[in-house]
């Protein structure tokens, strides 16, 4: 039987104290990306129905960050089978008496989870013993804190789970442990907590006590088991750290598998949602922020930092470039060392090779941007838009001043500064004019010579 009705529950009201931040634990990014968001990306790959997030009281931020989920408040919190419970409203239809469907039980911040994982859950569920419950299960290197799964060594099925701190030393000797993640047949994991007490160490109602009273029931329950590193819980800023370098690792891998070269991927960090071409090259020590897409045959050269950019085929960015959001490379363009680019295009075989800031700005086909060239798009108020014609030519160290206009092979001479605009084909000059004194500089030596030693032996020569 295959059963199409999903609903989520992602439990998130924890704040995380151990976080010691003011952020609630699951907004923390891994890869770019709030850990929340990550597992109701993960779990949107089930196709659910509906997705409900248990938050905390005055999670306002959370809550905000649910994209139109419902959120439901847990205040106080008992534990996580209450946490399940106060969702039981907002999944009307999935329970009770009428109520039809499948309920997936997630923590908000395990962000290495994949849909693989749940998918396996799913697929068990569907099989021939048709379980009730399914749960999650993982054999850490270190299994302290977590709750032990006594499972039938005849028919492979979940007896019950036994947190750690109610479990007896030969509970304590079991390597099976619960990852929290749980997939069952919803009429029947709300009617079991309906008869979850609080009699237990924490005095919480644990979600985990589904299990074992399913199994008094007579209802089939199964553990699906996964790596350790996908159920790796973010509960402090080390096993942040530990989770990024996880979820970076996985992400140069996929970069890898889908043609991109890493020249030495270790030193590069990227962003969830990167996207590298066949045949694109990256230097070491290149970061992605969000949204950057790069067309093939493109090269991002050594300690480049790019956000919200599209580069073309064969575009050549860096080394040590900054590339800001709204930029777009085209096809064969360059951008060179300390070049900062914002909410600009490069547009096909364009150049800005050395030390400038282009902003608010287009730069047409094969124009040539010289060193230090500067737009000037800010007065203090308002941001203004420099457009430069295809083929045009802007000589080293010009400021054009925006709003302004360069037009199709238009010559800026070098130094200048731009506040009106140039025709196409033009020259545009703007210096003040220079001055030649023939053999000046030899009468000022002579001059300077004897006038400092004058200086020293009257003894007025200034300390330096
Ligand atoms: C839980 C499991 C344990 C498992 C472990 C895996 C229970 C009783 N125990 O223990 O078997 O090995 O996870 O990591 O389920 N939460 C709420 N409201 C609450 C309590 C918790 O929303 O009242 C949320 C937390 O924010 C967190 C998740 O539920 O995201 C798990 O809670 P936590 O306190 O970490 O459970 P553990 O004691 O680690
Ligand atoms: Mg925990």
């Amino acid at each position: 039987m295959t059963e199409h009705r999903l609903a989520v529950v992602v439990l998130a009201a924890g704040m995380g104290t151990r976080m010691k931040s003011s952020r609630p634990k699951v907004l923390h990014e891994v890869a770019g990306k709030p850990m929340l968001h990550h597992v109701l990306d993960t779990s949107a790959a089930l196709a659910p129905e509906r997705s409900v997030v248990v938050i905390g009281a005055g999670m306002e931020a959370v809550e905000a960050a649910c994209r139109g989920h419902r959120t439901v408040v847990q205040s106080p919190q008992k534990g996580t089978g209450h946490a399940v419970a106060c969702a039981s409203e907002a999944l009307e239809g999935f329970h009770g008496a009428n109520g039809r469907g499948t309920v997936l039980v997630l923590y908000g911040d395990t962000p290495l989870l994949t849909s693989e994982t749940l998918r396996r859950m799913a697929a068990l569920r569907e099989g021939p013993d048709a379980p009730a419950l399914v749960a999650l299960g993982f054999r850490p290197a270190d299994t302290t804190g977590y709750g032990r799964m006594l499972v039938d060594p005849g028919d492979g099925r979940l007896l019950r789970i036994v947190e750690a701190a109610d479990a007896g030393p030969d509970e304590l000797a079991i390597g099976l442990c619960n990852g929290g993640i749980l997939l069952g047949d919803g009429p029947t994991l709300f009617s079991l907590l309906e008869r979850v007490g609080n009699d237990n160490a924490k005095g919480e109602y644990y979600l985990t006590d589904v299990y074992g009273l399913a199994a008094e029931a007579g209802l089939t329950t199964r553990v699906v088991e996964a790596d350790e590193e996908e159920l790796l819980g973010v509960n402090a800023q080390a096993e942040l750290a530990h989770a990024e370098a996880a979820m970076q690792r996985r992400l140069r891998a996929a970069a890898m598998a889908g043609g991109a070269t890493l020249i030495d991927p270790e030193t590069v960090w990227l962003s969830h949602d990167t996207e590298l071409s066949p045949d694109v090259v990256i230097e070491p020590g290149v970061f992605f922020g969000p949204g950057v897409t790069v067309e093939s045959g493109a090269r991002i050269r050594a300690f480049s930092h790019l956000e919200g950019a599209h580069l073309g085929a064969g575009a050549v960015v860096g080394p040590y470039a900054r590339l800001r959001p709204g930029t777009r490379i085209d096809a064969g363009a360059r951008v060179g060392n300390f070049v900062e680019v914002k909410n600009a295009v490069l547009e096909p075989g364009a150049k800005a090779n050395h030390l400038s800031y282009i902003g608010d700005a287009r730069v047409g086909a094969k124009a040539n941007v010289g060193a230090g060239t500067i737009t000037c798009n800010y007065d203090g108020f308002g941001k203004f838009r420099t457009e430069i014609g295809a083929g045009a030519f802007i000589g080293s160290n010009t400021a054009l001043v925006a709003p302004v206009k360069i037009g199709d092979g238009a010559l800026v001479a070098a130094g200048s500064t731009i506040s009106r605009d140039v025709g196409d084909d033009d020259v545009a000059i703007e210096r003040a004019k220079q001055q030649i004194r023939p053999g000046a500089a030899a009468r000022f030596r002579q001059f300077r010579g004897a006038t400092a030693s004058a200086e020293r032996k009257s003894g007025k020569a200034k300390a330096l």
